[in-house]
């Protein structure tokens, strides 16, 4: 089912109080719109037109390389206005008399694509003019009242407007509806409320003046056709969705020790006899493996993770690869484009950068690894950099397979440490070190006997009234 769609996203959104476009506030990692785009591109929509302000640069930024077109509103002056812009890019459907359009509010992120596939067979096959989907709000809201006579639908009375009566209806506007072309011509005859706004819900009750065809589909829940217009509506959808995500995990074997404080996007997928801890929030397309261990205060932004990993408190990684049972952290950071092989060990206060680690190597303590290519069976010392940028370019070091690198070793970029070589702690290394080599670059140890005794220093052995007195 293939049909045009317009989003009303040009509205201040003076409730939230915010600097920035209600639409463009965030759930997880996406924002309000981006959820509404994804569902309609989820059901097929072939045509999105997203209305927006005449200062829009922001919304058209975070939609870049989706498929929509714009329509601009030059001041919001309300969202029978706001289609009315919406409409001017759609000539062709809205010539044909029979046609219909979905509209759709930007702040209703929630809305499932099936919801959308349902409401659309039921519009069709009904024949009505104008569908809406409705829901029984369960709360105190201030959505539009849907107000029915004998059964059928006659208006929708917006909060402000209700009477002592209307304000007792509990079923209202979602704010989604399918309307066919010849309803769309009614705009025009929308008069200004009295908030000096001219309301899309008014096409309600001129349609059925018109004898034309209304329905209203109590068919999503309140859940998911939750309209955002406060902080506090933000907070709601955000947790109704994060507890759908976790129902998800938890039906396909993922055990979680705190659901309030763990944070799965709903674009992750995480493997059966994985343990979330407290604190571990998974973003973006993240996939986890089965049998891994996310210890508390973690992040992961989408990235790869295989199976039987342990990735150990405080520790981040951003678009990386995790290959099978390797360990990660405590605070680790795993940065962009790196991959980390099978069975390897990042450690303690470790930082890896757009870098290739081989199976079964170990950097396991206070080391910076960047634009590094480094085999298997590698061990890196602790305290171990790479020098991989001279004041303008970045250089790259490859350090091959089962090379051994000692403790508090600069690597300066570009490097190669060849199979097998071995590089002796305290080390800057700037040549390229041959296959099976030792590469030490200190300077020997020198001992000098009796130094000490010589200055006629004195120790704290050689002195019985300091020995133990070190509290002065
Ligand atoms: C609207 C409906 C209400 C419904 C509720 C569902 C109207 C008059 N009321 O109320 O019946 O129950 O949604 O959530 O439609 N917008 C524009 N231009 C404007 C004004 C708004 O594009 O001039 C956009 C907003 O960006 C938003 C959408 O339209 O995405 C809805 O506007 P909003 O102010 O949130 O309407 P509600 O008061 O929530
Ligand atoms: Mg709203």
């Amino acid at each position: 089912m293939r049909i045009a769609s317009v989003i009303l996203a040009a509205g201040l959104g003076t409730r939230m109080k915010s600097s920035t476009p209600k639409i463009l506030h965030y759930i997880f990692d996406k924002t309000l719109i981006q959820y509404v785009v994804e569902s309609l591109m989820k059901f097929k929509s072939n045509n999105i037109v997203v209305v927006t302000g005449s200062n829009s640069d922001s919304i058209r930024n975070t939609l870049s390389g989706y498929p929509v077109t714009f329509a601009v509103q030059k001041e919001p002056r309300g969202t029978g206005d706001a289609l009315r812009a919406g409409i001017q890019g759609l000539k062709d459907i809205t010539k044909d008399k029979d046609a219909s359009i979905l509209v759709l509010n930007g702040d209703t992120p929630l809305v499932g694509a099936s919801t959308l596939r349902g409401f659309l067979r039921l519009h069709r096959s009904l024949k009505e003019d104008l569908s809406l989907i409705s829901f029984i709000a369960g709360h105190e809201h201030s959505y539009g009242r849907i107000v029915r006579d004998g059964g059928n639908v006659r208006a929708i009375v917006e909060n402000k407007d209700a009477d002592h009566e209307q304000k007792k209806i509990n079923e209202v506007n979602s704010g989604i509806y399918a309307i066919k072309s010849s309803v769309l011509n009614l705009l025009k005859d929308i008069k200004l409320s009295n908030s000096g706004e001219y309301y899309l819900t008014d096409l309600v009750s001129l349609a059925v003046k018109k004898g034309f065809k209304v329905g209203a589909h109590a068919i999503g829940s309140e859940t998911e056709l939750t309209g955002i217009n406060t902080r506090e509506d933000l907070y709601r959808a955000t947790h109704f969705l994060k507890d759908k995500v976790l129902s998800r995990c938890f039906d396909n074997g993922v055990s979680v020790i705190d659901k309030a404080s763990v944070f799965v996007s709903p674009d992750a997928e995480i493997g059966s006899d994985t343990l979330l801890y407290p604190n571990v929030y998974i973003e973006g397309k993240t996939v986890i493996g089965s049998g891994c261990t996310i210890y508390p205060n973690t992040r992961i932004v989408s990235s790869i993770i295989g199976n039987n990993v342990i990735i150990k408190d405080s520790t981040v990684i951003e678009s990386s690869t995790i290959k099978d049972k390797a360990v990660i952290g405590p605070f680790a950071h795993i940065r962009p484009d790196s991959k980390i092989g099978s069975l390897s060990k990042i450690g303690n206060f470790v930082e890896i950068k757009k870098s290739v680690i081989g199976d079964n190597s170990k950097a396991s303590h206070l080391t910076y690894l960047g634009d590094a290519v480094i085999g298997s069976n590698v061990n890196i010392g602790a305290g171990t950099i790479t020098c991989n940028y001279d004041g303008q370019k970045k250089h790259k070091t490859v350090i091959e397979d089962d090379v051994f690198i000692g403790s508090d070793t600069q690597l300066i970029a570009p490097l190669k440490v060849g199979k097998g070589a071995y590089i002796g702690a305290g080390s800057t290394i700037t040549k390229d070190v041959p296959s099976l080599s030792l590469a030490v670059s200190r300077t020997g140890q020198k001992n000098i006997d009796r130094w000490a005794a010589k200055k006629n220093l004195k120790t704290e052995s050689s002195n019985p009234k300091k020995r133990g007195s070190n509290n002065t």
